[in-house]
Order: structure tokens, then sequence, then C-alpha cells
């Protein structure tokens, strides 16, 4: 996954949702170190503030998406559900705390989809949005 630094390259344009993705990937790197020192009590509730920023966020830009008629919303809105559903199944074995290469294996799969979901889904509508004037 990548560093927050880096992520400058993916922003869409739009404030809000930059921010808020700055802010989800920021909450992802502290998850990857509790992980890395198997403080998996640190894990789930870190999980818990993901969880609550990433249904926050995706409604805000489901809000948008669906404004400018964005013909590739209910796809998205399901790349969003998975991402959910990720995120707390790997809480969940945080929170039982057995088998590490299991919960680090989870961990990474949904640290793929987050970037698939930002990196490409949302850099998808992207061009869509600065065609309809409302992202810069
Ligand atoms: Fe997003
Ligand atoms: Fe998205």
């Amino acid at each position: 996954m990548n560093e927050i630094a880096e992520f400058t390259k993916y922003e869409i344009g739009l404030a809000d949702i930059d921010n808020d993705h700055r802010k989800i990937i920021a909450i992802m790197l502290r998850v990857r170190n509790a992980l890395q020192k198997k403080n998996y009590k640190l894990c789930a509730a870190l999980l818990d503030e993901f969880v609550e920023e990433a249904e926050e966020h995706f409604l805000a830009e489901e809000k948008i998406l669906r404004h400018a008629r964005y013909p590739g919303l209910n796809k998205h809105i399901v790349y969003h559900q998975e991402l959910i559903w990720q995120a707390k199944s790997v809480q969940a074995l945080c929170e039982e705390a057995r088998g590490s290469a299991k919960i680090k294996r989870c961990f990474e799969s949904m640290c793929d989809f987050l970037t698939a979901d930002i990196v490409h889904g949302d850099l998808e509508f992207k061009e869509f949005l600065m065609e309809a004037g409302i992202a810069k």
C-alpha cells in the first residue's frame, strides 16, 4: 500500500474526498503498524475507527456521484460495501486474536481492495466529474 506522501498522485480534485482518502489511508497505516506489533486489541479499535470513517466517506462520495448522475454508481457502491465487509472480517479476526498469518492475509487483501477502490475506482469517476465541472 502506498504511503500518504505518494498519495497526491491519486487525488481526485475534490478537497473533501481527497481529505477523507488521506484520513482513511492514515488509519490503515496505523492498523498495519499495530498488526506488525501483534497488538490485535489496538487493531480492532482502529478498524472500528476505519469503518466509521469509511462509511461516512462512502455516503458522501455516493451522494456526489448520484448528484452528478455518474453511470458507474451502482458498481461503485458494491465496491464500497465489499470494503466495509472486508474491514469487519479483519476486525473479527483481530478480536479472536488467533492465527496471525490469517489476519495478515486478510488485512493485505483488504489493503489491495482499498487501493483498488481509491486508486482505480475513484480515479475512474475523476474524469467524469471534471467533465461535469464538479472537480478540477
Ligand atoms: Fe473514495
Ligand atoms: Fe469510492
